[in-house]
């Protein structure tokens, strides 16, 4: 897909990789649905998009709420007129142990509520987000690309029982939206770093920042700009569909 004209939505687009990815798709032309949570930052980051030459606009919503993202949906096209693409770049990382235990003992437990909580973003925002942007892009008889964020981490990372379940769910949903979606030329495609120099990242736990960086055989964390590179690459690439992108320096083993 050319993206010069294009519209495309990207949640979690305040901060992070959401916003360095708004930024890399202006740059090649494509205007921008921009939507977080957080209303002064998304207003924000539209602002600082525009400057760039292209339209965008913010939505301040919680991708967690049904009827609050189906209407943002309903305003993009209203203010668009199209919707040809999605990234959903919202996420949430509450790490924390399954069992903590000390000398045999059970002192703490990851509570339903952490582990709910990340499922309710990464998992059920995406499912949401992605429903309504191919209802929009089939309604408008628009071809379409949706992109999720996974991680290295949907392997089975150790303090990330939500987070890892979350990130394989995602990349799954992928597949099967590529499955079900692609007689309406909506592809879909996944994107799974390693870790990326943003603030997520910086939530880390110097330590354990350290041990991570151990295991890169490429050395370095990934930069904001090689993730929208690679999503562009998903974007114009017309065979690409139903799969995940490892961007993870070697990470995976
Ligand atoms: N940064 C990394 O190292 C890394 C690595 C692998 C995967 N990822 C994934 O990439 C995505 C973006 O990560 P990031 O580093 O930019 O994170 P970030 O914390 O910098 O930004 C996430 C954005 O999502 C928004 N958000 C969170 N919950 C929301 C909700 N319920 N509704 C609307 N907006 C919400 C936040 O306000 C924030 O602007 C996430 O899905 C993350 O899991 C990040």
């Amino acid at each position: 897909m050319e993206l010069k004209n294009k519209l495309i939505a990207i949640t979690g687009a305040a901060q992070g990789l959401g916003f360095a990815m708004a930024k890399s798709f202006a740059e090649v032309g494509a205007n921008l649905a921009l939507i977080d949570m957080q209303e002064e930052a998304i207003e924000q980051a539209a602002e600082a998009i525009k400057k760039l030459g292209v339209t965008a606009r913010g939505y301040a919503v919680n991708v967690t709420d049904e009827s609050a993202v189906e209407s943002t949906f309903n305003q993009i096209t209203a203010d668009f007129g199209q919707l040809n693409g999605l990234i959903n770049s919202a996420g949430i990382m509450r790490d924390g142990m399954l069992l903590k235990v000390k000398e045999g003992k059970i002192v703490d437990k990851m509570s339903k509520q952490q582990f709910q909580s990340v499922l309710d973003v990464n998992v059920t925002g995406t499912f949401l987000c992605a429903r309504e942007a191919a209802a929009k892009m089939i309604e408008t008889g628009s071809e379409g690309v949706i992109i999720n964020l996974s991680s290295v981490s949907r392997g089975g990372n150790m303090g990330q029982t939500n987070y890892s379940a979350s990130k394989s769910a995602v990349a799954t949903m992928t597949v099967t939206w590529a499955k079900e979606l692609a007689r309406f030329k909506i592809r879909t495609g996944c994107i799974a770093p390693g870790l990326v120099n943003t603030a997520m990242a910086a939530q880390m736990r110097p330590e354990m920042r350290e041990k991570f960086l151990q295991s890169v055989p490429a050395g370095r964390l990934a930069e904001v700009d090689e993730l929208g590179h690679a999503a562009r690459f998903i974007f114009e690439n017309d065979y690409f569909t139903g799969r995940t992108l490892e961007l993870d320096g070697g990470t995976r083993v």
